[in-house]
């Protein structure tokens, strides 16, 4: 038994050593990347797998499209990059293969599709996930998920911290014993404080009023502690935006009740809390396929769907009438990202006005409705239609 508790604590020497040398990299960050400074913006298109492919050629298509002139003039460059598909992450037992990382790393922002994650005894070789791997490398440490229904005057914006808690050494967990497992949670004063400001400085961009921190700081002492003591430092920086402090049980149930829900307006909270709350909130909007998903860096910025790469509809050989709204939406969210906020506009209104009013082409994800290629078509359509305003304004007026 010894010999165990011996192991687990260099394991654990090891974490801890990684984690301090991290410390040292977040305090010496680097500013904001300005996008219009760049003579050349590249875009990373990342396929994934299972239905990633598909759904991210028909948003591929509308991007091209709505960006042909700054294609032309050379101001964006648009690059396909393969290979982060489970096969080839599998083959070089790598969640992300290096030449793919430097592919990546080659890019200013990437849109990527979904890519699978290995969970034990799936039959794939336990990695980290993509995901995961890509938000640590890259450092993209706010993930950034809005969540709409102006039917109900619901307008939240959820702020994510996506390189720390459970997910920052989510891989190196200790099997003490056969009887006793051991995960690591972690959370940093500059982590914390750079996404819950990001969150106060959103608000007060956007003049929202209020910030909601969320945490379980009654029961996880040490580090959601951590995370709320650093709130209320960075609240004092902010006197003109109100804040509020719930935990995360509660707030899970709030976020049902329609008499109070639509109070909350920015919510930023730790990983895990983040994953689950926002998995909740994209379905009260209508499902995870409405919901896209910023990965947030300084200096690179991924974006994404909120769901998963579904490969039971590629087995059922379904992959070709996979949704393609939420990584559109995605790619949306990049364009604003970027300053294209015309186009981002744009695009914002056709996928609303396609999938939630007009709905012309219906997706079943099976045979009996449109393929992802039919409702790509729909939504190119409708992006350039010149009647695209009105459409979205009888949508507005009729909620
Ligand atoms: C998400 C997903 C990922 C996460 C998975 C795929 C690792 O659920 O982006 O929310 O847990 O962050
Ligand atoms: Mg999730």
């Amino acid at each position: 038994m010894n010999i165990n508790i011996e192991e687990a604590k260099n394991k654990f020497g090891v974490v801890l050593s990684e984690q301090l040398s991290r410390v040292e990299k977040l305090k010496k960050e680097d500013d904001w990347i300005d996008y219009s400074t760049l003579d050349t913006i590249i875009i990373g298109m990342i396929g994934g797998d299972g239905i990633g492919p598909t759904i991210s050629r028909e948003t591929h298509r509308i991007l091209e499209k709505l960006l042909e002139n700054q294609v032309k003039s050379g101001k964006v460059k648009f690059v396909d990059i393969e290979g982060l598909t489970i096969e080839n992450r599998a083959e070089k037992l790598k969640s992300i293969p290096d030449d793919v990382l430097a592919e990546i790393m080659n890019c200013n922002v990437t849109l990527k599709g979904p890519t699978h994650t290995p969970e034990k005894g799936d039959g794939w070789p336990n990695i980290e996930s993509a995901n995961v791997a890509m938000r640590k490398e890259l450092d993209l440490f706010a993930n950034v998920r809005p969540v709409r229904i102006p039917a109900e005057g619901i307008d939240w914006t959820f702020f994510r911290e996506n390189t720390e808690d459970l997910y920052a050494v989510g891989s190196q967990g200790i099997d003490v014993t056969s009887d006793l497992a051991i995960d690591f949670r972690v959370i940093t004063s500059q982590g914390s404080e750079r996404i819950i400001d990001a969150a106060f400085a959103h608000a007060q961009k956007t003049g929202k009023s209020k910030v909601t921190v969320v945490t379980k700081a009654n029961v996880v002492k040490t580090t959601d502690g951590k995370f709320l003591e650093i709130a209320n430092d960075v609240a004092s920086r902010y006197p003109e935006i109100k804040w509020d402090s719930w935990y995360i049980d509660i707030m899970t149930a709030k976020l049902l009740d329609k008499k109070r829900r639509n109070e909350f307006e920015v919510l930023v909270l730790p990983n895990l809390y983040g994953d689950i709350l926002t998995d909740e909130a994209a379905e009260i909007q209508g499902g995870v396929g409405t919901a896209g998903s910023a990965n947030i860096g300084k200096k690179f910025s991924m974006f994404e769907a909120i769901h998963g790469s579904a490969p039971r509809m590629v087995e059922e050989g379904r992959d070709i009438y996979a949704d393609p709204s939420s990584l559109i939406r995605a790619g949306a969210m990049m364009l604003d990202h970027l300053g294209f906020n015309v186009e981002a506009a744009k695009l914002h209104k056709a996928v609303e006005v396609c999938g939630m009013y007009e709905k012309k082409v219906i997706m079943t994800g099976r045979s009996d409705g449109a393929s992802s290629r039919d409702f790509g078509d729909y939504l190119i359509d409708t992006t350039f239609d010149s009647n695209l305003d009105n459409k979205w304004q009888e949508y507005i007026s009729k909620l």
